[in-house]
């Protein structure tokens, strides 16, 4: 039997990851995972124990362990389809404010969090063909990974794209506050002691600052397409 294909999308937040992984994992028939749906939905559940002033959790140890436990994460269906679910329930939009990216962002500090997540990544990984989006899939969780893609772009460019994303949806944005916004969570990940924001030393970089969505879809599946011959529909 074959093991499972992992393709891995690493990046800062607002670079366009999620929509890429969910186009590249509809192209290649096989489920995408949301790693930062999983901080988020960690972040979310324990809000009260987080210092928002220090930017950390408040639990240690056992005591975060034993709450850890309390989330049990999997995936169902595959392709753009595919839906996280939490406790059996699908995660909801509601993990999606910039707010609720900050505090991820906090409980990503975390060791206990990431030993946590690392562990229910790799056992998904194992038992799906998936493409991995987050920070540090490439580095960290898939390191064996068939094909790793890292993509950037300028923080002006990515407040901008989430100010037009947010302007088409309704809701209110402000372009000043998501630049500060992006730009305190690109510190947090890229600084961490823990496996910090950075390309694994065989990813495929792109910069997308200047491409179009079509473009950047394209470089990576030619990626895919020379690194995984096999996974792609002809
Ligand atoms: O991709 P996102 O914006 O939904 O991620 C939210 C936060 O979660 C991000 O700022 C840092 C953290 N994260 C992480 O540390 N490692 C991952 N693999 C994914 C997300």
């Amino acid at each position: 039997m074959h093991s499972p294909l992992v393709v891995t999308l690493d990046g800062p937040a607002g670079v366009g990851k999620s929509t890429l992984a969910r186009n590249v994992a509809g192209h290649l028939g096989i489920a995408y995972m949301d790693t930062g749906a999983m901080f988020r939905t960690i972040a979310l559940g324990l809000k009260e124990h987080i210092d928002t002033a220090q930017r950390c959790l408040t639990l240690h140890g056992p005591a975060l362990e034993a709450a850890l436990h309390q989330f049990t994460f999997a995936l169902q269906g595959n392709g753009e389809t595919t839906t996280l679910l939490c406790n059996n329930r699908p995660v909801g939009n509601e993990i999606r404010s910039e707010e609720a990216g900050l505090m991820a962002a906090a409980v990503a500090v975390s060791p206990e969090v990431r030993t946590f997540l690392k562990a229910a990544q790799q056992a998904l990984g194992a038992r799906f063909s998936l493409v991995a989006e987050g920070r540090d899939m490439g580095t960290e969780v898939f390191p064996q990974a068939a094909c790793k893609i890292f993509l950037d772009a300028s923080p002006e460019v990515r407040a901008k794209r989430r100010f037009l994303q947010l302007q088409e949806m309704g809701s209110p944005a402000d372009l000043p506050t998501l630049t500060a916004q992006i730009a305190q969570r690109d510190a947090q990940d890229r600084n961490r002691a823990i496996a910090p924001l950075r390309p694994a030393a065989d990813a495929v970089i792109i910069d997308t600052s200047t491409l179009s969505l079509e473009e950047v879809f394209q470089t990576i599946f030619q990626a895919v397409q020379a690194k995984a011959p096999g996974a792609c529909p002809q």
